[in-house]
C-alpha cells in the first residue's frame, strides 16, 4: 500500500486516431471518484495528431496531456515533418516525453536531447526525460556508467529543475513483459536519484496490472511509464487500483 504521489504516464507511441479517444471514457469516470482519495497524476502522451482533441476531451478532467517528442528548436523552420515545443504546447501539451529509446536507437543522439530538453523547457512544457540502458550495456555491467553519461549530455547546461522528471527504462524491458529484478531496479533508481539529487525518478518498461504489485513494493519509484498496457483502460486502470492496494 502506497500514500505516495505517483505518476501514471500513458505513452501511446504511434497508435490511436479520433475514435480511440472513446476509450478515455471509462478513466475519467474512474479517475473522478478515485482522485478524491488519493493524490495522484494521470498524463497522456499520444501522437501528436491527438493532442488537440484529446485536450478537448479531457478539459476538467485533471487529466493532463503530453507529447511524445519535437524538434531540437523552438521556432519555425524548414523541416518537413516535424514539430517544435510551442506548436505542440499550442495545441494543449503540458508535458513531452524526450529521448525515449525508440528514437534513440532511430539515431536521436544526446546532443539533440539537450537541445529539445531546453527547447521544451523554453516552451514550458514538463519533460519526462527517458534513459536507459541497453541489454547489451546491461550484459557488460556498464548500466551505471551509461545512465550517468546520459544524464550528463541530457541534461547539460540545465539547472536544476521541478519541470524535469526522469524515466528510467531499461531498452530490454521496453515491449518484452520481461521487468528488472526488484533489488537491481531499487538500486539503479537510487543511484539516479543519487546523480539528480531531488528529481522525481519513474519506472518504464512493460508495467502492467500483472507485474504492478511487484513493482509497487520498490518505493522509490515516483511513478511508471506505460506503453503498451496503457492503450486498454482496463489494464492501465487497473494498475493504478493496485498500486494504491
Ligand atoms: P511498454 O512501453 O510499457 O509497452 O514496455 C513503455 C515505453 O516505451 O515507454
Amino acid at each position: 500500500m502506497t500514500n505516495k504521489y505517483m505518476y501514471f504516464i500513458a505513452n501511446w507511441k504511434m497508435f490511436g486516431v479520433l475514435n480511440s479517444l472513446n476509450t478515455l471514457n471509462r478513466v475519467v469516470k474512474f479517475f473522478k471518484n478515485f482522485k478524491k482519495r488519493k493524490s495522484l497524476k494521470i498524463i497522456y502522451c499520444p501522437p501528436s495528431t491527438l493532442i488537440d482533441p484529446m485536450s478537448k476531451k479531457l478539459r476538467g478532467s485533471n487529466i493532463e496531456v503530453g507529447a511524445q517528442n519535437c524538434h531540437e528548436q523552438d521556432v519555425y523552420g524548414a523541416f518537413t515533418g516535424s514539430v517544435n515545443s510551442s506548436m505542440l504546447k499550442s495545441v494543449g501539451a503540458k508535458y513531452i516525453i524526450i529521448g525515449h529509446s525508440e528514437n534513440r536507437q532511430a539515431g536521436e543522439t544526446d546532443k539533440s536531447i539537450n537541445l529539445k530538453i531546453k527547447s521544451a523547457l523554453k516552451s514550458r512544457l514538463s519533460v519526462i526525460f527517458c534513459i536507459g540502458e541497453t541489454l547489451k550495456a546491461k550484459r557488460k555491467k556498464i548500466t551505471k556508467s551509461v545512465l550517468n553519461k546520459q544524464i550528463k549530455a541530457g541534461l547539460k547546461n540545465i539547472k536544476n529543475n521541478k519541470k524535469i522528471i526522469i524515466a528510467y527504462e531499461p531498452v530490454w524491458s521496453i515491449g518484452t513483459g520481461i521487468i528488472p529484478k526488484s533489488d537491481d531496479l531499487f538500486k539503479t533508481i537510487s543511484f539516479i536519484k543519487k546523480e539528480k539529487k531531488n528529481y522525481k525518478v519513474l519506472y518504464g518498461g512493460s508495467v502492467n496490472p500483472k507485474n504492478i504489485n511487484q513493482l509497487k513494493s520498490i518505493n522509490n519509484i515516483d511513478g511508471y511509464l506505460i506503453g503498451g498496457a496503457s492503450q486498454d483502460p482496463k489494464k492501465f486502470i487497473d494498475i493504478i487500483k493496485k498500486t494504491y492496494n
